[in-house]
């Protein structure tokens, strides 16, 4: 059951404008994977941002596909949440990475024209199982669910929303070519091998948002934060560092606070 108060996170509409100044959207993301010795060990890429989960503006043209596929075009504007989000291909290693550590990640972001770095702790979920009664997805799912918000001026009923057509959003919001990407061949394979699934070949272009392949491999991770740290370089002589920590758990999100402390940086 989602929160139906309204209390954003302190940090959230800072991050936002810092966000909305910023011409890349790319963010480093680390998980803990293991060594064949199974000993734990960082692992950390590039990836792209896709803003505070599920609100996203998407390209006109995604807009108009979603009109003509998505059932009333997709889901009525009914949450927000303090949730950063990426998307990404099931068969990449970093969900596996989640899975096997309890879910834990780290991202960064680099905001070098703000001289701005912020740095946020969580959990990672990933959704988008064609399977809706995956068990991961359940899982994934109810995660996430209290730490959705509905939103201030939202008054309709809020059961209309879906987290198939949150999903279906994010993959419409990628170009015909780069949802194709999820029907490459298996990411980190050797390229000698060629994938037995005809299906799966490089540069395919995918317009319809159910593509059953496409899909079968597509997942949004969401990023539960339980710390987010602010670094200011702007002033060399009075740098400055602010961190926010989840206050233990209440029932919903809404009853959840954080604590802001100025460190030395
Ligand atoms: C600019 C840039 C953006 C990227 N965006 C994403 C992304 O949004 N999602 C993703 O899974 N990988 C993205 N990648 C690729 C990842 O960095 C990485 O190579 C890939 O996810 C495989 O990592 P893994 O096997 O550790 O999961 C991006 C790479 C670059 C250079």
């Amino acid at each position: 059951m989602a929160s139906t108060s309204n209390v954003r996170a302190p940090w959230r509409d800072l991050l936002a404008s810092h966000m909305a100044q910023t011409p890349g959207y790319e963010f480093t993301v680390a998980t803990v994977g293991q060594d064949e010795n199974k000993r734990p060990v960082p692992r950390v890429r590039t990836c792209g941002y896709r803003g505070f989960f599920p609100e996203l503006e998407i390209h006109p043209k995604s807009q108009e596909e979603m009109k003509q596929q998505v059932k009333d075009g997709g889901n009525p504007p009914t949450y927000e949440s303090d949730m950063f989000c990426f998307t990404t291909d099931t068969r990449m290693e970093k969900l596996g990475q989640l899975e096997s550590s309890g879910n834990d990640i780290e991202a960064v972001f680099w905001l070098k024209d703000l001289m701005t770095q912020w740095r946020v702790k969580g959990k990672a979920f990933a959704i988008g199982d064609p399977t809706e009664d995956a068990e991961h997805e359940k899982i994934s799912r109810s995660e996430l669910e209290d730490f959705l918000r509905v939103k201030q001026n939202f008054n309709g009923p809020i059961e209309e929303w879906t987290w198939e057509r949150a999903v279906t959003k994010y993959f419409a919001n990628h170009s015909p070519l780069a949802r194709g990407s999820f029907k490459n061949p298996a990411p980190g394979q050797p390229r000698s091998q060629l994938p037995s699934d005809p299906s799966l070949r490089m540069g395919q272009k995918v317009n319809d948002l159910h593509d059953p392949v496409a899909r079968g491999n597509f997942r949004v991770v969401v990023i539960r934060p339980d710390v987010v740290e602010r670094l200011d370089l702007s002033s060399q002589e009075d740098m400055r560092r602010w961190i926010w920590v989840l206050n233990s758990r209440g029932d919903h999100y809404g009853q959840y606070t954080w604590t802001e402390t100025e460190v030395w940086p």
